[in-house]
């Protein structure tokens, strides 16, 4: 690729999208020049967006087609939802095929899939349209786990040897939008939407810095999931009413809290693990992602919620409900903690500077679609073992076209 400055195209212009955006005052050599959404409100805004931040000089494509098409456009980045990974994908990839504009890359929003048949179509894809692929996970960028890494890889680990325990966890009191809470569309529950961050960070941490994902074998993998809040009838009631009536948890609940346990082995046979847990019914200041990395004479410990920066507010301050503190805020009163740089702390801004840099030098990304389908085959595993209530060997037999029960709609502890 010859171009100085990468002409980027976003699909969909929600929640996700809002943050890559925000995360471009931290970008270099890259403009956002489009925005499809098929809601027009949802363009619109985030074009303002985009033009207020001056990350470039964004309009509205009217179909994926388009944006391909325009020469300005050399990558895209999909942040449409789980349910649109396939049609997004192959629109792409036939438009490219039927010669209309060339194009660099392509990054994806996590999960790379629902389940790993999607997840490797969309690495099929890629390939077919020789794009360079870019998985966008963005805590394996953020600074503390980045900066954490190296320092106890370089010190505690060349010393004393290498870390053998990963904790990951993010939690929050639940997703935005009616569609993360169906799970033939998301996916699955949490397991699915937030375990894919958590053993991606926790996998990352136990790679030592500059050695490839293959260093560390996955063996066996325990997991747990439950229902444990929004099953209860006047909870379903609050998810009945924000999807006009269509999410249904006392039939087709998903689980909001589970666990895993994933076993490795190092390239010497070591034993090394990842524990995880992940939840939609966290209900604190806001979401927490915290992470551990544990070794023969160290630790490592990251508490996104244990900000340097807090406010208080007393019980006068009757302010409307936000997120300006933090993501998925609950309250606007008392000692709360700010995450002051979200883009910048939960690793968008050090993502989206890798991609583009991969992107203009002719690169592949080191986080792609080849780690978005392990991530995949990781958690659809999971699932597995939690419907099955047992320790399974990795990978298990049938995972290849495996669907979990949430997402089938017969996921349903209570009535088991
Ligand atoms: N990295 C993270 O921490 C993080 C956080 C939130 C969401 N996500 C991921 O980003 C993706 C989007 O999530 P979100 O929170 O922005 O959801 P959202 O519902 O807020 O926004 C999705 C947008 O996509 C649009 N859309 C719907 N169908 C589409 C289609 N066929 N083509 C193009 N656009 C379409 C919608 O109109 C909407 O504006 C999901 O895959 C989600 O898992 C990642």
């Amino acid at each position: 690729m010859k171009k100085k400055t990468l002409g980027v195209g976003i699909i969909g212009g929600g929640f996700v999208a809002r943050f890559h955006i925000r995360s471009w005052a931290g970008v270099r050599d890259a403009d956002i020049l489009g925005i499809y959404d098929p809601d027009k409100k949802r363009a619109e805004e985030a074009v303002g967006i985009v033009r207020k931040l001056n990350a470039g000089a964004a309009r509205i494509y009217n179909s994926i087609t388009d944006m391909v098409t325009d020469p300005k456009i050399d990558a895209i980045w999909i942040c449409a939802p789980n349910f649109a990974r396939i049609e997004v994908m192959e629109e792409i990839v036939h438009a490219l095929e039927a010669g209309k504009g060339p194009l660099t890359g392509v990054c994806c929003e996590k999960p790379l899939g629902r389940n790993v048949k999607e997840a490797r179509r969309m690495l099929e894809l890629a390939r077919r349209a020789k794009l360079l692929d870019g998985y966008l996970e963005n805590q394996v960028f953020a600074p503390a786990v980045v900066r954490g890494r190296a320092i106890i890889w370089t010190r505690g680990a060349t010393l004393t040897g290498r870390p053998y325990l990963a904790r990951a966890s993010e939690e929050h009191s639940g997703p935005h939008m009616p569609w993360f809470w169906e799970g033939s569309l998301q996916g699955g529950g949490v397991l699915n939407d937030m375990m894919c961050h958590s053993v991606e960070v926790a996998r990352f941490m136990l790679t030592p810095p500059g050695a490839p994902r293959t260093v560390l074998t996955p063996t066996k993998v325990t997991a747990y999931a439950a229902c444990l809040k929004w099953q209860n009838p006047e909870y379903a009631r609050i998810l009945r009413d924000q999807s006009g009536g269509k999410t249904d948890y006392l039939k087709r609940p998903a689980e909001d809290f589970a666990r895993s346990l994933i076993e490795y082995r190092d390239e010497k046979g070591n034993i090394v693990a990842v524990e995880t847990t992940t939840s939609w019914c966290y209900v604190g200041a806001g979401l927490r992602l915290s992470m551990e990395l544990l070794g023969p004479e160290y630790a490592l410990q990251i508490n996104s919620l244990d900000a340097g920066l807090k406010v208080f507010f007393s019980r006068k301050v009757k302010g409307r409900a936000g997120e300006d503190l933090v993501e998925k805020q609950n309250a606007e009163v008392g000692l709360m903690p700010v995450v002051a740089d979200e883009e910048n702390e939960y690793g968008y801004t050090g993502e989206n500077r890798h991609m583009v840099k991969s992107f203009l030098k002719g690169l592949r990304p080191s986080e792609n679609f080849r780690d978005g389908l392990n991530v995949t085959e990781l958690l659809m595993a999971a699932y597995m073992s939690a419907e099955r209530d047992k320790t399974l060997a990795f990978p298990p037999p049938g995972l290849a076209n495996f669907v979990p029960a949430v997402a089938k709609g017969t996921w349903n502890p209570k009535r088991a």
